[in-house]
């Protein structure tokens, strides 16, 4: 086993800095030492936001949709226990096979999956074995559900109990709505919504967002938390 410090972890994970070429973007799907395509910049916005909900003793779940090789989730369970928020459980929800076609319908994303698709289809997905080893690894196994599935047919497996926590990275515009539909109601007052690819501009994640946040008549006071990351705090 190895220690848990979360610098360690961050190291582990080998989170890229600024993702400027095809050539790192290749790196981060092929290499398989690289665990997270989140960028370090997001990282140390994240290590304020884990403060805040320490400070303020928020209470709740974490709820994570898109984890991929899972070294985001593992980084950001890492600083939560460093922060003694350990009695939270953690929900990782994950297709393990891409992303969910039948939600993907304008002609933008439907291109932007074909890029992202002729990269993904010559590399083996991850499975939920390999994220569990990946915790048990680092001793940060403990409270953590993963669930295999398109989130529109697994949300109903997730107990309805309060969430602190909501971090979404499914990418596409129609995923990340129903991510925000289902659990957005679950998060307590001073909880934090994170919405990691909001400012890219190949799909209409951002979108989704506004509309979401339109539809319901949220007082959401958006911050950017990253390159392509956004979050705010719920009222
Ligand atoms: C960009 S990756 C997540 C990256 C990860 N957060 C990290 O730290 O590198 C997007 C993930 O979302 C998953 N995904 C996309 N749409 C989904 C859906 N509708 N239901 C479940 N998982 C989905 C994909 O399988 C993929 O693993």
């Amino acid at each position: 086993m190895v220690h848990s410090n979360s610098n360690n972890i961050l190291n582990f994970i080998q989170a890229p800095s600024i993702v400027k070429s095809l050539s790192e973007f290749e790196e981060l799907i092929f290499n398989p030492s690289k665990l997270t395509f989140i960028e370090i910049d997001f990282f140390e916005k994240f290590n304020e936001i884990a403060k805040i909900l320490a400070l303020n003793k928020i209470k709740g779940n974490v709820v994570n949709i898109g984890i991929y090789k899972g070294g985001g989730a593992l980084y950001m369970k890492s600083v939560f226990e460093e922060l003694e928020l350990i009695e939270k459980k953690w929900w990782l929800f994950d297709s393990f096979q891409g992303f969910n076609v039948e939600t993907i319908t304008s002609s933008k994303e439907i291109e932007t999956l074909k890029w992202f698709n002729q990269y993904l289809e010559n590399v083996d997905e991850p499975k939920p074995s390999d994220i569990l080893d990946l915790f048990r690894k680092f001793n940060l196994h403990k409270n953590l559900n993963i669930v295999e599935g398109f989130i529109e047919n697994t949300y109903k497996k997730y107990p309805q109990e309060s969430i602190s926590l909501l971090h979404i990275d499914v990418d596409f515009y129609r995923s990340t709505y129903n991510c925000l539909n289902y659990f957005y109601p679950l998060v307590v007052s001073g909880g934090w919504v994170i919405i990691d690819d909001y400012y890219l501009s190949s799909t209409d994640c951002g979108e989704a967002v506004n509309q979401f946040i339109k539809e319901n008549k949220l007082k959401a006071e958006l911050k950017r938390l990253g390159n392509y990351q956004a979050g705010w705090q719920k009222i």
